[in-house]
């Protein structure tokens, strides 16, 4: 595996490429280990217009969607999580966790001209294999919500017997690519940080259509949890991020935590 320990995770460096707006407040705390930077950050206390953001060098237990655990070795992947206090409702944030997807990309777009893939609703993809993944949780303390944005990339991962799926990493796929972690996480930070104000005005519709150019699913032949004995095919999205499906050419909406869903090839 890459030796990336001269490039570790740095505080001051992740600090100094931000670019967000003066009224957002960033918390940065960076570990060598961690339990899961979602948990610790479920267990802080948050405040509204400040976004704590934590990173880790290593997970023991990262969580993934669906009850699986993420795998998390030592200095050679991304791990942070973004938490905030708001105002909104659980509602408001229909189809939020797209956009964090859409913003990821944007970010390795921009630093290291790579074009990746979303898959419906929010797992990060590279030439079919799955890079990225998304964990979103949200707690209610004081009638205020309380959301963590937990994000986890393969960057320089080589080797890993304990994943079930076919999985890569940036650097699998872009050997010739120095990808630096630290301004990495800026850079999605920054976009997050821009594109939340935006979104929890006006909601997901807004950044629907650039979705919409890059859904991956779209008129594939889908298994989907919820209908697994049915031929269903996968159509487009909603402006509350639920995706259209056909089941047994029955149009059915369904939304991202209530099923899980694998491209039939
Ligand atoms: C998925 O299953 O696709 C979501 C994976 C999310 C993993 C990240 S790593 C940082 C944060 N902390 C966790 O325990 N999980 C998320």
């Amino acid at each position: 595996m890459k030796d990336v320990n001269e490039k570790s995770l740095n505080r001051e460096k992740i600090l100094s490429f931000l670019d967000i707006n003066q009224n957002q407040r960033v918390n940065l705390e960076v570990f060598n280990q961690i339990d899961s930077t979602n948990s610790y950050l479920l267990k802080k206390d948050q405040e509204i217009d400040v976004f704590n953001v934590c990173a880790a060098e290593m997970q023991t237990k990262g969580r993934g969607r669906s009850g699986k655990s993420w795998e998390s070795p030592k200095n050679s992947n991304i791990y942070f999580s973004i938490g905030t206090l708001l105002n909104e409702k659980i509602s408001d944030l229909d189809g939020f966790s797209i956009l964090v997807a859409l913003d990821i990309k944007k970010a390795l777009k921009k630093l290291y001209e790579i074009n990746s893939q979303i898959k419906w609703p929010n797992d990060l993809y590279l030439n079919e294999k799955k890079f990225g993944g998304i964990l979103i949780e949200t707690k209610i303390i004081n009638k205020k919500l309380l959301i963590i944005v937990g994000i986890g990339l393969n960057v320089y991962m080589e080797k890993n017997d304990f994943i079930d799926q076919e999985w890569t990493s940036l650097h699998l796929e872009n050997p010739s690519i120095e990808i630096d972690r630290n301004i990495l996480i800026s850079q999605i930070v920054s976009e997050i940080a821009k594109d939340l104000n935006i979104f929890l005005k006006k909601g997901f519709k807004v950044f629907k259509k650039d979705f919409e150019k890059i859904n991956i699913l779209k008129n594939k032949k889908v298994f989907v949890s919820n209908y697994s004995e049915a031929n269903c095919i996968a159509l487009d999205t909603n402006d509350d991020g639920s995706l259209n499906i056909l089941v047994d050419n029955v149009k059915k909406r369904v939304s991202s935590g209530e099923v899980s869903l694998k491209i039939q090839k």
